[in-house]
């Protein structure tokens, strides 16, 4: 019988919910798991002193009312780039809030304050401060990528009245620009601009934006502004007009991966947050620590780990978090990976896949790129689409070996020379569901492959 929110002879009662034994099972976090996601700012981080430190006394110059210099940050995926950056600014607005209460308290003596917690390396005397206002601009260019957006977003943090802030769309460029040069210029103040990402600014956009703001400071009288960029991309700086690509680095800071006993310790300290005692069996943290470093030293693969792992342990009801529950939560963060890489192919890479899936549904699982071929164009054919060539396809299959979709090797035929052959390296009914979401497919649901209908 269906148990859950009943309807009967027009009254309405709730009945035990299909809910409740999930609701009433003990949950394995404490109040709040979202410290294990990637946007809880924790308040430290260990193992990166050495770029806080950094850092900090970059942005020291800031808080004494000098430029401080443009600065480009490296590093891998999950290396703690963000997460320091944002704390910084943190730090930048804790400090500003103490100088002021010591300023409106007459305090202002030459007494050092800190700009790192209880670490007195970066202190700067409260007379020099007084002064001068620190703006940190924070901007994740994934989601800011164009010339537009970006100056919009800064101008309009300066501009408190919503009638008079910058439109989303609308105005020429060169309003914009010299909107937010007056608005930033009204008053002595230094403006540090943080362009999260900016890779995916400069490939979306160019780096007409970038020379703007690496050259904006020539036309200020009181402000003084500079960038902070960050990236995991090495590559695009050769993108980059060689003069915006020396201002922007006037210095550099790479972000080193992990090693597996720096994720211990990284992991410690969320899960501590995270959990009571006792729920993680010991080697839990070990073993996600030693995963994640075995790709690059990715603190946020290693946090997924853990909380997925839990997360699965508790949909099945368990009181503890076991190894096994990592070895699941592994392959769901895996499945997961490939689920989205397959969601967002352009159509014709669509096509080409949901073609050797139809090959390795009837059994057929080492193909030729022939076989590959006629597989894809009865696939358009079928889609209404019109088919690319044999050579594009090549080069398409290359690309899914490249993305870990298919394994394509080149093996020797003995005297008929050497060929290629294709084998579907991700699961073929999980990855037909992903494509069949695409509309393209919409005549292809429960389509199979007649073996007479290929050229065998
Ligand atoms: N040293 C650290 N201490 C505590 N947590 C950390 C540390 N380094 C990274 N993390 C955590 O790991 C996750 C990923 O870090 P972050 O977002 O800073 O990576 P990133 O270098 O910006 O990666 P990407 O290039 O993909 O943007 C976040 O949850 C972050 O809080
Ligand atoms: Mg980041």
């Amino acid at each position: 019988m269906f148990s859950g929110l009943g309807f009967n002879s027009g009254e309405f009662h709730l009945q035990t919910s299909i809910f409740d034994s999930y609701l009433s099972h003990q949950s394995l976090f404490k109040r709040n798991r979202d410290v294990l996601r990637p946007a809880y700012i924790p308040s430290s981080l260990p193992h990166r002193d050495e770029q806080i430190d950094q850092l900090a006394s970059i942005l020291a110059t800031a808080l004494k009312g000098e430029r401080p210099s443009n600065i480009l940050i490296f590093g891998k995926t999950g290396t703690g780039k963000t997460a320091v950056v944002k704390f910084l600014g943190k730090e930048v607005e804790r400090l500003q809030k103490q100088v002021l209460e010591k300023k409106n308290a007459g305090q202002l003596d030459d007494n050092a304050v800190s700009l790192l917690n209880d670490d007195m390396e970066v202190g700067i005397p409260v007379g020099m401060l007084t002064d001068n206002e620190v703006h940190y601009v924070y901007i994740n260019c994934e989601i800011v990528d164009t010339q537009y957006g970006v100056l919009q977003n800064i101008g309009n943090r300066f501009i408190d009245k919503w009638k008079e802030q910058i439109p989303f769309t609308g105005w020429p460029l060169e309003r914009v620009h010299n909107a937010l040069r007056d608005q930033i210029d009204s008053k002595k103040q230094v403006i540090v601009v943080i362009l999260d990402e900016i890779d995916k600014l400069v490939y979306k956009s160019g780096d007409d934006v970038l020379y703007h703001l690496s050259t904006i400071n020539d036309s200020l009288k009181q402000a003084k502004l500079s960038v902070i960029g960050i990236s995991n991309d090495l590559k695009f700086t050769e993108f980059l007009d060689p003069r915006v690509k020396s201002r922007l680095g006037e210095e550099k800071m790479v972000f080193p991966p992990y090693i597996a006993e720096q994720l211990k310790d990284i992991m410690s300290q969320r899960a501590d947050l995270a959990f009571e005692v006792g729920i993680l069996e010991e080697s839990v943290i070990p073993q996600c620590a030693a995963l994640a470093a075995q790709e690059h030293g990715d603190a946020r693969r290693a946090l997924d780990l853990l909380r997925v792992a839990a997360e699965l342990a508790e949909r099945q009801k368990d009181k503890r978090v076991l190894p096994h529950h990592v070895d699941l939560a592994k392959n769901k963060l895996e499945l997961d990976c490939v689920t989205e890489v397959i969601r967002t192919l352009p159509t014709q890479s669509k096509l080409l896949l949901f073609g050797i899936i139809l090959n390795e549904e009837v059994g057929r699982t080492r193909l030729t790129t022939g076989d590959v071929y006629d597989s894809y164009k009865i696939v358009c054919q079928r889609s209404g689409i019109s088919s690319l060539t044999q050579r594009r396809i090549t080069d398409l299959v290359s690309e899914f070996d490249m993305l870990g979709l298919i394994n394509a090797r080149i093996i020797s035929k003995g005297r008929y020379g050497r060929t290629r052959e294709i084998i579907l390296s991700v699961p073929k009914t999980e990855t037909r569901n992903v494509l069949e979401e695409d509309e393209v497919f919409a005549n292809m649901q429960s389509y199979r492959l007649k073996l007479q209908s290929t050229l065998m």
